[in-house]
């Protein structure tokens, strides 16, 4: 299905918008040069809401989330959600997307984990032909990506 990428940010912003402003963070999107992407609207739904959930859930009061999006050479779409939060040990960085390596730390207001968010996330990208991967500093913050491929 084509979507628009903006309408898809901004309602994302905005269900978000109560509890980012409940813990002090704010957030930000960028719109930018992509305006369609194809792909099943209730997978990136979900997978959208999952990032965002942990980087409103691993920042402290105070901090940032960012919604970016940007074309890709090899014709994708990436897209970003990048915060200022806790980040995330070098070590487990790479376990996050594997089944069975249980990796759940609660929030920094202790917000509750079960671990399956990134799994769910990783099957879904992957189902559409795209890529999950995260980049993080400890105490600094992360970014998560994913690749969907666009229209046309
Ligand atoms: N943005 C982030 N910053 C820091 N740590 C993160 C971030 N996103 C994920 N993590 C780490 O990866 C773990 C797994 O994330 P995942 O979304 O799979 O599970 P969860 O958020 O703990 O629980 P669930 O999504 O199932 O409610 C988290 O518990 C946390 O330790
Ligand atoms: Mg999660």
């Amino acid at each position: 299905m084509e979507l628009s990428l903006s309408d898809i940010f901004s309602d994302h912003v905005g269900s978000i918008e109560e509890r980012a402003r409940q813990k002090g963070i704010t957030v930000f999107y960028e719109s930018t040069a992509v305006k369609k992407i194809y792909a099943d609207e209730n997978i990136i739904n979900t997978v959208l809401r999952n990032l965002l959930a942990n980087a409103l859930k691993f920042t402290a009061r105070g901090g940032e989330v960012t919604l970016r999006a940007k074309e890709r050479e090899d014709g994708m779409t990436e897209i970003s959600v990048i915060d200022t939060g806790v980040g995330i040990h070098k070590d487990v960085i790479d376990k996050l997307f594997i089944l069975g390596e249980k990796v759940g730390t609660t929030g920094t207001e202790d917000e509750p984990s079960t671990g399956l968010g990134l799994i769910l996330c990783k099957e879904f990208v992957e189902k559409h032909g795209g890529k999950i991967w995260a980049e993080s500093q400890e105490n600094v913050g992360s970014t998560f990506y994913f690749t969907i491929p666009k229209v046309g």
